[in-house]
């Protein structure tokens, strides 16, 4: 595990630098990305690099951990809409170079076996990076997924739900199914990004990266992994 403990303002530049060497040293690079709070500043880095910097994303393949179920296209609250939003609408990666587990015209069954398809065609994905949930979830791998899992369906846990409550005007209108990457796509990824920032994250990514590995701590999973960087704000690592 490659450790890297920053002050909260270098956080972003820190895990771009991360994917800008991924790409110099594989320019079609199959990169996995999550959306939350923990990315919106490593994509603004991105987009940020991408235009003064040169950093070339036309080779790069862009495959998202996850989806929520049954939301328009275009809707606020999808993670489509979010990572188009923050980074694909402003850089060169190619429309048929973005691979998404989701489709509203087909079974979410079908949706699940044509992603894992598409990484597999693809020749895996190279960096997926991951943020993580106060509880250790890890995309929507909430605690007690096995770790054999591979894409799948899963029930929504009553955070990520309410994670995305505000764009809804009524509770009923709210997802409660999304389609995530497996526990075990993750960890057949070569390279895993873990990011965290912030002291809410502090007991979580001390109890992932150093307690028992079992699946109540599903990114403790990671400790596993052969190739693991882990990128934290010095709040995020005040428990190590
Ligand atoms: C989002 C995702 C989630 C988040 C996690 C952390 O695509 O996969 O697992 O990475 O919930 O969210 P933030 O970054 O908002 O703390």
């Amino acid at each position: 595990m490659k450790l890297i403990i920053t002050e909260p303002r270098d956080f972003d530049a820190a895990a771009a630098r991360e994917i800008v060497e991924q790409i110099a040293q594989k320019p079609d690079t199959v990169l996995g990305t999550a959306t939350g709070n923990t990315t919106i500043g490593l994509h603004r880095e991105l987009v940020r690099l991408h235009h003064g910097g040169g950093l070339d994303l036309a080779k790069v393949t862009l495959c998202q951990i996850d989806e929520y179920v049954g939301l328009p296209p275009g809707h606020a609250a999808s993670c489509c809409t979010r990572i188009n939003e923050q980074l694909l609408s402003h850089v060169n990666i190619a429309p048929e170079n973005v691979v998404f587990p989701h489709d509203a015209a087909r079974s979410p069954e079908d949706v699940c076996r044509r992603f894992e398809q598409s990484i597999r065609t693809r020749g895996g994905i190279d960096c997926q990076v991951v943020g993580i949930g106060e509880n250790g979830h890890i995309g929507f791998n909430e605690p007690g997924t096995p770790f054999e899992a591979t894409t799948h369906m899963a029930l929504l846990s009553a955070r990520a739900a309410g994670a995305i409550a505000r764009w809804f005007a009524a509770q009923a209108e709210i997802p409660r199914e999304g389609i995530t990457m497996g526990i075990k796509t993750i960890m057949l990824s070569k390279k895993v990004l873990l990011l965290a920032k912030g002291a809410d994250k502090a007991d979580i990514i001390h109890r992932s990266l150093f307690g028992p590995v079992s699946t109540d701590v599903p990114a403790s999973v990671l400790q596993l992994h052969p190739q693991m960087v882990v990128i934290l704000d010095q709040p995020a690592a005040a428990r190590i």
